[in-house]
């Protein structure tokens, strides 16, 4: 196994994961799909807890997207029941480490329980100042920035703010990543190159690495050599690179 030399002064601030493959992962295990999430979320410890102690400023993680309702009921009853048994099981280790757990997306339309949890979760590290675990849920990019666009449009109705005020800044404080620096470096795990409307306007420059093993199989060493690629890469923000 390869292993990464990281340079600690050298680490994305931002890192957002698509986690993609689980199906895929169940179906090459000849196990039922609910299976394959299941491996995917053991997965998913090992690098929360990895992005923690390394240093990581902010993790954004895509667990359940606007279009994912569309998939058959058993699969979305799958992923909802292991959303819930994972901040049930996690909450106090990730409270332990200091972790501000934040969900982007539409809370209101999930189960109750479910949706019961994931505030009591973010209510209860709200005031912690370590990893900025961030947990897309029922979120879509699109939908974000939609959102932003008619909570402006009402101030602006309501006579509290000027349409010329509305810039990048007004729009990013809108987002539910309000308060974030963008995202640095997005994994997609699986070999599929696309960003499946997650976080559009937060990866704007950020850099892209499409390792090819499914998430379930994806370990640390697997991270560290993402993060080592990241640290390849001259950024150059559509500027000259310095003489
Ligand atoms: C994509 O794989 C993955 C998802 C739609 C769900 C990701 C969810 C988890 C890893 C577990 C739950 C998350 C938390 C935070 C506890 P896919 O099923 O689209 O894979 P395929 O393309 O191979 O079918």
């Amino acid at each position: 196994m390869k292993e990464a030399t990281l340079n600690p002064d050298r680490l994305p601030r931002h890192v957002g994961i698509i986690m993609d493959g689980n199906g895929r992962w169940a179906r090459k295990n000849k196990l039922k799909i609910a299976m394959g999430h299941r491996a995917g979320t053991e997965a998913l410890r090992e690098i929360i807890r990895n992005s923690s102690d390394i240093g990581i400023e902010a993790l954004s993680l895509y667990a359940f997207s606007t279009e994912n309702w569309a998939r058959p009921k058993p699969e979305v009853d799958a992923l909802m029941s292991l959303l819930l048994e994972f901040f049930r099981s996690e909450i106090d280790e990730l409270h332990q480490k200091n972790v501000r757990i934040r969900i982007l997306g539409e809370k209101d339309a999930l189960p109750p329980q479910q949706r019961l949890a994931l505030i009591a979760a973010e209510t209860r590290t709200f005031d912690n100042t370590g990893l900025k675990l961030n947990i897309a849920i029922n979120y879509g990019s699109r939908a974000e920035l939609a959102r932003a666009a008619r909570l402006l449009a009402r101030e602006v109705a309501e006579g509290i703010r000027l349409p010329d005020s509305v810039d990048e800044a007004a729009v990013a404080g809108l987002l539910y990543t309000a308060g974030l620096p963008d995202v640095d470096l997005l994994i997609r795990t699986s070999g599929e190159m696309r960003l499946s409307n997650f976080m559009l306007w937060q990866c704007a420059y950020a850099e892209f690495v499409f390792p090819k093993k499914l998430w379930p199989d994806f370990t640390l060493e697997d991270y560290h050599l993402c993060l080592a690629e990241y640290q390849t890469r001259s950024r150059r923000y559509g500027k000259r690179e310095e003489e």
